[in-house]
């Protein structure tokens, strides 16, 4: 274990009744990192997060805090505070109040209380508002409050819980960036578990992709959206045209493959391990593909165009192949053009992304 490592999860199983929820759960943490649990709902995130504090316990594996393990402590012990949706402030009680409520339960003496909620709302800076009550404060002022509420434990992480969900949709992108903001100024440890997979790429250092209670890939936000591991995860992580593909040769991070009926060939950056004859998928995002751009790629397909729509900074367009097969390609700050009838699509080799099969 490095001393960067905080916590340390090693195969962790949790199952209620019939239900599998968490399988084999292996996953480090670094201690300083904004780290996001991302997956559909019922895929096992939360059940993960209450595991970590100490809501529920473990069938099997062990959950290391500091290299200790801490499976049988009960949550008051791990310092693991979690904050929930809306932040689950007091709304009767002050800022100072609700801040001061966890040094309160631990009884502890008035002066440290008054201490240490003074410096917590100082890294937060929120000094002078520790007599407002919460309705008195914007969103970004609310979570800086539920961030000082955890921060005065001196907790060495902070588990938050989809806490933005129930947020309009401008406001969540202020908060978000508040949120950032702090953990990096403070330096803390956060793991931050949503649905929502901009907010996962635009907050994280590292994102878990969970499907069906296991991980199928740990990494940066960039390495999630651009080397997907499996389908799942290219997928679930923005749009995405499939292709299936054979593997002809593979050597030295690249490899051969043909596609299609027309028998083309692309050659492809890979850090996978291919044999010859091996079936692969060939993913290829919507913003990577160009409409009748002779130079734009040795990737080429035709294609109808079927529908397409404005979405403001780009207009997406949905088309057929001639195997029936329907692509997605988005195009950017094109003002009048509008592409209609037969089109021929064309990427760059090294815009596609090779996934193996498992
Ligand atoms: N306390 C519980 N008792 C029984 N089943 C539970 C309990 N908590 C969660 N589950 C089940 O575990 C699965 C994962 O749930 P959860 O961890 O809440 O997923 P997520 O947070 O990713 O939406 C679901 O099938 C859910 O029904
Ligand atoms: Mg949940």
């Amino acid at each position: 274990m490095s001393s960067q490592t905080l916590l340390e999860l090693k195969n962790v199983n949790k199952v209620f009744g019939e239900n599998h929820v968490l399988k084999n759960i292996h996953l480090t943490i670094e201690r300083g990192k904004f780290i996001t649990f991302l997956g559909p709902s019922g895929c096992g995130k939360t059940t993960l997060l209450r595991s970590i504090a100490g809501f529920y316990t473990i069938d099997e594996g062990e959950i290391r805090m500091d290299g200790r393990v801490v499976n049988d402590l009960p949550p008051y012990k791990r310092g693991t505070p979690m904050v929930f949706q809306e932040y689950a402030l007091f709304p009767h009680m002050t800022v100072f109040d609700n801040v001061a409520y966890g040094l309160d339960i631990q009884k502890r003496p008035e002066a440290e209380v008054l201490q240490r909620v003074k410096a917590a709302l100082d890294k937060v800076k929120l000094t002078g508002l520790e007599e407002r009550y919460p309705h008195q404060m914007s969103g970004g002022q609310q979570q800086r409050v539920a961030m000082a509420r955890a921060i005065v434990m001196n907790s060495p992480i902070i588990l938050l819980d989809e806490p933005l969900s129930n947020l309009d949709a401008k406001l969540r992108e202020e908060v978000r960036v508040e949120l950032r903001n702090i953990q990096m100024e403070l330096g803390l440890t956060v793991i931050y578990v949503t649905h929502d997979q901009l907010e996962a790429l635009s907050m994280s250092d590292q994102i878990v992709v969970f499907n069906k209670g296991a991980i199928d890939q740990c990494g940066t936000p960039h390495e999630i959206y651009y080397k997907p591991r499996t389908a799942y995860v290219a997928d679930f992580i923005g749009t995405t045209n499939f292709l299936d593909a054979v593997v002809l040769s593979a050597d030295n991070g690249t490899a051969c493959v043909s596609f299609g009926h027309s028998d083309q060939t692309l050659t492809l950056p890979t850090t996978e391990t291919l044999a010859p004859g091996e079936q692969v998928k060939l993913c290829i995002r919507p913003e990577s593909l160009r409409m009748n751009q002779p130079d734009a790629g040795q990737f080429i397909m035709n294609g109808q165009v079927v529908s397409s729509m404005f979405q403001g900074e780009k207009e997406r367009y949905f088309l057929q192949a001639e195997d029936g097969k329907e692509w997605i390609v988005d195009a950017y700050d094109i003002g009048e053009i509008s592409y209609r009838g037969q089109v021929e699509l064309r990427a760059m080799a090294d815009k596609i992304h090779l996934i193996k099969l498992t």
